[in-house]
């Protein structure tokens, strides 16, 4: 597998700079992708460590990193944009483009349906239809760590105020902790309380703990409206922060 993944990097950092432009929007774009890789990749690697994966699972963990978002080059090259609702699912033309390379094929079976069901299920609200425990852990794996890195990707964006007002039914379903319909975001508001609704679907304690160490949670709480209903929410939510990463992690395989 040792030599397979250094191909599989080799192929990606190329492939990623194939797309280097002139066109300094187009540019800003591709590198902000190429960076995100990176980190995903890397992030991927270290919860795999931490859970105690075999040395083939490390690395099976560390190619649905590097690849997890190989659809978003061709995504921009196409369309121009990153929205998946305005162009296609990043996650399944993703596949497409893996499914044009050698790397899957050489794989075992079973891995090579690893990559491809965590890589289509990265991006979805949420998994369905693993056909495996290892299908479903290591969705998990690689929904944490893009959500991680997300988070940094994000501060800047969720931490500007606004004064664009938030939606009631977001802030009711908040204050209960129930899940939001993406699609009635309205606001930026509305976009604040849903990325800080994403710690309730964060699958590791592990993750949890650098989402809140790294003040991503605090930062955005900082800049919500002052509201009673908020700050009930608030409550259970940093309350739900403390119990989850006070519990051990298992990697369920
Ligand atoms: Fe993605």
């Amino acid at each position: 597998m040792q030599d397979l993944l250094r191909e599989m990097h080799q192929w990606m950092h190329d492939y990623m700079r194939s797309f280097y432009t002139d066109d300094e929007e187009v540019q800003k774009g591709i590198v902000l992708k190429e960076e995100h890789t990176g980190y995903v990749t890397s992030i991927s690697k270290e919860l795999a460590g931490h859970l105690g994966l075999s040395l083939e699972d490390r690395q099976l963990a560390e190619i649905i990193g590097l690849f997890h978002d190989v659809g978003r080059f061709r995504q921009f090259s196409v369309y121009r944009t990153f929205n998946d609702a305005k162009s296609e699912d990043h996650a399944a033309l993703g596949l497409q483009v893996l499914e044009e390379l050698p790397f899957l094929k050489e794989m075992p079976k079973a891995s090579a349906d690893i990559v491809r069901f965590a890589i289509l299920w990265h991006n979805k609200k949420e998994i369905q239809g693993a056909k495996s425990r290892r299908q479903l852990f290591f969705a998990k794996l690689i929904r944490d760590a893009d959500k991680l890195d997300i988070y940094r990707v994000l501060r800047p964006f969720l931490t500007a105020p606004t004064d664009e007002g938030i939606s009631r039914d977001f802030v009711t379903k908040f204050r209960n902790g129930e899940q939001v319909d993406y699609t009635k975001i309205r606001t930026q508001e509305d976009r604040k309380l849903v990325r800080l609704m994403w710690v309730y679907d964060i699958n590791f304690a592990w993750t949890l703990k650098k989402v809140a160490e790294r003040g991503y949670v605090a930062d955005i709480i900082k800049e919500l409206p002052k509201d009673k209903d908020v700050e009930e929410g608030v409550r259970r939510l940093l309350a739900y922060v403390e119990k989850k990463c006070a519990q051990p992690d298992v990697a369920e395989l």
